[in-house]
């Protein structure tokens, strides 16, 4: 296994490009099992959870070519419809392809995807709506069995939680569905937006977009079939280098970002001290004299987002005062407290809320990642903190981080990738 070496402090300067978001690109490259046509995507990073969805898509039968960031996929003549284990245990996002396969073929089987280090992350609201469609969901050995041999047909869903993936599942069920799918309560995040918007262009009609009330009108299992395109910026990669700018007291500039996807990040970061400019594809983030405490409470697009409140414990330590830091989505999103706190972070934790008092000189020391958002919060204390921070287990890192350590290095950190 590999671990990344990290001598601090540092003080990161100059300019990095933003990738392709993966967590758009996963249910963009499942909506191509909708299609029955060639489909270009472009912009996508090349990371882990990527190349473990492709995997997937192979064992399907999936013919396509990924290289530079571009994905050509012909799904026209898949041979199977079951999303294996092996697969899915590595990624739960694999359970995007749940909708998709059922609205077209009429039946697929896919593994459970059981829970991983931030929770039990269950997928009962994806079924139920799925019920309500028409379809029969059976759990068998592991597997969601689920059949609709008549195909889906339009219902009116309301999800008692805001869910992302199943607002996405639940999406592209309904593009193939006979008639009218409305979606209360759905997920608002850019990424869900993104798809709406590629289903549209390709002739879906969808009303709401960009709303919590969605209404999709179905095809009736005529095969739709997306038109080139490319993947929106990847907003959490964004944040995460704003933090590390901010939490070495340096000036960065990003480009090939949405602004407008980190409204929330931005003010808190505002907030906190720093200075932030911004145009149409960059934002550039000039350092606070003395970074600010802050408080956070996690919540759904467009409120502070789960996937950065790692990043922005790390930063808190370096706050002078009092920060309070919520998670509201996530039962078990403080792994990376006590890696924090071997780095010497003052860290109080009491249920879902920790209360970090700085600054604290942090001190380099061996951290483990244990998530992928974690793993980046550990490696920006570690530029932070004075001395050598190993930081262990980085294949959580390269789920979603298109490289890190290389963008790091052009931005001035003293950071090696080495070998266990
Ligand atoms: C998506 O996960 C993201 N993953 C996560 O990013 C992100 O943290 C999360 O949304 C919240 O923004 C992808 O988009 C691939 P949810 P998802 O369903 O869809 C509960 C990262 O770091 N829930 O919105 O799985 C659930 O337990 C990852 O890139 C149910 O109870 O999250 C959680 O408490 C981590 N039943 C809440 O809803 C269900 O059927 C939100 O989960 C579904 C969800």
């Amino acid at each position: 296994m590999d671990y990344l070496s990290i001598t601090g402090p540092s003080r990161l300067n100059g300019e990095v490009t933003i990738s392709g978001a993966k967590n758009a690109a996963l249910p963009l490259m499942a909506a191509t099992l909708l299609c029955d046509r060639p489909v270009t995507v472009s912009n996508i990073p090349d990371v882990a959870d990527i190349r473990t969805l492709l995997k997937l898509f192979g064992k399907l039968g999936s013919r396509f070519d990924f290289e530079n960031g571009t994905l050509r996929i012909d799904n026209s003549a898949l041979s199977s419809t079951t999303a294996t284990y092996d697969i899915v245990k590595t990624m739960r996002a694999s359970i995007l392809v749940l909708g998709p396969l059922l609205a077209r073929f009429g039946r697929c089987e896919v593994s459970l995807p059981g829970g991983c280090a931030i929770g039990q992350r269950p997928i009962d609201l994806h079924l139920k709506a799925l019920e309500q469609m028409g379809a029969t969901i059976e759990i068998k050995n592991g597997y969601v069995v689920a059949t609709a041999p008549d195909g889906l047909k339009g219902a009116r869903i309301i999800f008692d939680k805001i869910t992302v993936t199943g607002s996405e599942n639940i999406i592209m069920a309904a593009a193939l569905a006979k008639g009218k799918t409305e979606i209360i309560n759905a997920a608002r995040e850019p990424e869900v937006v993104q798809l709406c918007e590629e289903l549209q262009k390709s002739g879906v009609e969808i009303e709401g977009i960009g709303t919590d009330e969605l209404t999709v009108y179905g095809t009736d299992r005529q095969p739709v079939c997306l038109r080139d395109f490319a993947v929106i910026p990847d907003r959490i990669e964004a944040g995460t280098y704003l933090c590390a700018a901010a939490i070495t007291y340096g000036s960065i500039t990003l480009k090939n970002v949405r602004p407008d996807h980190l409204d929330a990040v931005t003010a808190k970061l505002q907030e906190a001290g720093c200075r932030i400019e911004s145009d149409t594809n960059t934002l550039t983030l000039h350092p606070a004299a003395r970074l600010r405490a802050f408080e956070i409470s996690t919540t759904e697009y467009p409120g502070f987002p789960t996937d950065m409140q790692a990043q922005f414990m790390a930063l808190a330590t370096q706050a002078e005062g009092v920060s309070i830091i919520e998670e509201r989505l996530f039962e078990n999103r403080f792994m990376h407290v006590s890696e924090l706190q071997r780095l010497g972070a003052s860290i109080h934790l009491k249920g879902n809320t920790a209360t970090l008092h700085g600054p604290i000189q942090l001190l380099g020391a061996d951290v483990m990642a244990t998530d992928l958002r974690a793993s980046s919060a550990l490696v920006l204390a570690g530029l932070a903190a004075s001395g050598v921070t190993n930081v262990h287990r980085i294949y959580h890192l390269d789920r979603g981080y298109e490289n890190l350590h290389g963008k790091l290095a052009t931005l001035g950190a003293k950071i090696e990738r080495l070998k266990e």
